[in-house]
This record gives structure tokens, C-alpha cells and sequence, in this order.
């Protein structure tokens, strides 16, 4: 029998992502919203694609819950988008209120799922998700650090007139205006770029990427990034529904690895199968180590605004 995937929210990043999934050929999806006949009719839109792309995935649009029992990987993308001018965090009250929804009535038909996290602001809603559903961290997911480090290779990759394939980097830390790229560790094929290209140059790079969701926030006028966002939800279902065990940065619930504790903070982790395999803990500078702190502290604070 083939897995199942559930995408929570038919909206731009959770629409994008069913596509991205069907294309793969390696599970079923489930696309919910809360729009009557909204996720019914893009599911048969989608799966009318399949005879000219070649995949046999079953696309469900719906908007019943029952519909989505026993899903192996849920992905919860429901929630409002950022508008020109509003930070993540303006986002935050709206959007508790939807993952809890989400959260309880995804737990009650598939309880033994994997559940990855998009909504932002991403860190807190992970949180939230953590605390609904009283699942244990392995099996709770935020996706964040996946997309951070795909923007900094892309900047990096255009910089150096390289292949994005050849650049390798980490961004560590909260989704948020102090996410910590880890530029000493970011290499294009095996060299560090800080042999490579000048610390201030690096520098730009790192507050562009820092800057990356709200610069397509501003181009857009009206909604958010779902592009970069899908494809980075894809390379973590990826790695758990084929048992991958590639290691890339998500947000994960700390219990004192990096010195945090009970916190969703973007780390490497090892994902497969059971879903987070192992926190990967690499040795950091004493600045880096500070700008994690940081960054953790700016989730913690958003943590405290919500009660939970
Ligand atoms: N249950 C299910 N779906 C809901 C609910 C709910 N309670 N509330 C809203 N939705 C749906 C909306 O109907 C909409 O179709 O969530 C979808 C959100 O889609 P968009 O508005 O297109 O937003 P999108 O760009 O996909 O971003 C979604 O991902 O990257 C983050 O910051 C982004 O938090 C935002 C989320």
C-alpha cells in the first residue's frame, strides 16, 4: 500500500506542495481546507495532470477530517500568509488559534502520524502543534531551516557564478530576523567561502538571506513565498517516506542539545522513518553560539506571548 500524506491548507504553499508530492509518484495525498470546494477542485485539477506527467498518485481535495485518518506525514500550511509591512510575528494570535484547530482534529483520526509544521511564525507554531497534540518531539517538525539555507545557497551560488549543487550551508536558529546562517561551515564543492569571498560581501549575503521571506513578501504586494517554501516541506517528506536519513536543518523541540531546552529552534537533524532520528551538534564559535541564544530567546519571547 502506498503512504500517506495529508497537506493541511490549500492555499499557495499547501497546493504547490500536493503537486510537488503527486509528481514524486510515492504517496497518496490528502489536500484539506476549510473552503468548501476549493480543495476538491484543485485535487482534480492535479489529478488530471498525472496522465501527462506520469504519475498514479490519488489526490484527495476535501473538507472533511475523517478523509484523512491514518495519514503517515501531516503537513500543517493553514493559517494567513504575511502581508507587505507585517512581520511573522504580527501573525501570531490569528494563527495559534488555526494550528490548534488543525492539531487536535489531525491527532484525533491519525495518531501515530508525523506532523511537519509551515505556518508561521514558524518556531511558535511548532510549539503549538508539540502541545496539542502530545506527541513526542521526534514526531513533530518545523520547517524553516531547509528554505533559510537553500536562500543563502542561492545567493551564494549566484555570487560565485557556481552550481547551486556544489554550495553546501547551514542557517541554525529561530525562522525570524535573527536566524544565524553559519557561514564558516558553508563550502562551494569542499571550499570554505570564506576563502572565497570577502567577510563584507558574506556579510550582505547573510542579512540578504536574513531578509529573504520579506523581500518576496514586498515584490508580491499581496501574499507570501510558496515556491522555495513546498520544495523545502518536499526534501523533509522526502527524507522521511524513503527512509533517507539525510540531515538537514529543521526547527526541533530542544531538550539541551546546544545549551536550549523546550524550545523549537532550527538545529541539523537526522530525518527518516520514525521522524527525527538524531539532533546532529556541531561544535560552534563563542559568537555563534550568542546569536543562537539570541535567536532562541526571540522564539522563547513569542512562546511566552501565547500561554503555552
Ligand atoms: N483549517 C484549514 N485550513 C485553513 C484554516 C483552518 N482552520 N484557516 C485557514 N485555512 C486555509 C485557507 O483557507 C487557505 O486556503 O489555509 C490556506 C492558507 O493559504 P494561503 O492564504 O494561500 O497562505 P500560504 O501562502 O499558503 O501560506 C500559508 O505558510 O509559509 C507560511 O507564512 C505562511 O503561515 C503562512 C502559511
Amino acid at each position: 500500500m502506498r503512504s500517506k500524506i495529508t497537506v493541511v491548507g490549500a492555499g499557495f504553499v499547501g497546493s504547490t506542495l500536493v503537486q510537488r508530492i503527486a509528481e514524486r509518484d510515492y504517496a497518496d495525498v490528502v489536500m484539506f481546507d476549510i473552503v468548501p470546494n476549493m480543495p476538491q477542485g484543485k485535487a482534480l485539477d492535479m489529478l488530471q495532470a498525472g496522465p501527462v506527467l506520469g504519475y498514479d498518485t490519488l489526490i484527495t481535495g476535501t473538507n472533511d477530517y475523517a478523509d484523512t485518518a491514518d495519514s503517515d506525514i501531516v503537513v500543517i500550511t493553514s493559517g494567513f500568509p504575511r502581508k507587505p509591512g507585517m512581520s511573522r510575528d504580527d501573525l501570531l494570535k490569528k494563527n495559534q488559534e488555526i494550528v490548534s484547530q488543525v492539531t487536535e482534529q489531525i491527532v484525533k483520526y491519525s495518531p501515530n502520524t508525523i506532523l511537519i509544521v509551515v505556518t508561521n511564525p514558524l518556531d511558535a507554531m511548532a510549539q503549538v502543534a508539540l502541545k496539542v497534540s502530545g506527541f513526542p518531539r521526534e514526531r513533530v517538525l518545523g520547517m524553516a531551516g531547509v528554505l533559510d539555507t537553500s536562500r543563502f545557497r542561492t545567493f551564494i551560488a549566484q555570487e560565485l557564478n557556481a552550481s547551486v549543487r556544489d554550495v553546501q550551508a547551514y542557517v541554525l536558529g529561530g525562522h525570524g530576523d535573527t536566524m544565524v546562517p553559519l557561514s564558516r561551515l558553508c563550502t562551494v564543492a569542499g571550499v570554505p567561502i570564506t576563502e572565497l569571498l570577502p567577510a563584507e560581501r558574506i556579510e550582505q549575503i547573510v542579512q540578504r538571506t536574513r531578509d529573504g521571506g520579506a523581500e518576496i513578501v514586498k515584490l508580491l504586494g499581496n501574499g507570501s513565498a510558496y515556491f522555495a517554501p513546498s520544495a523545502s516541506a518536499l526534501q523533509m517528506i522526502d527524507s522521511i517516506i524513503l527512509d533517507k536519513k539525510m540531515i538537514m536543518p529543521c526547527a526541533i523541540y530542544l531538550q539541551g542539545e546546544y545549551g536550549l531546552k523546550n524550545l523549537f529552534v532550527g538545529v541539523p537533524a537526522k530525518l527518516g522513518a520514525k521522524g527525527l532520528e538524531q539532533v546532529i551538534e556541531v561544535e560552534l564559535q563563542e559568537h555563534e553560539r550568542t546569536q543562537l541564544q539570541k535567536s532562541a530567546d526571540a522564539v522563547k519571547e513569542l512562546v511566552e506571548v501565547l500561554g503555552i
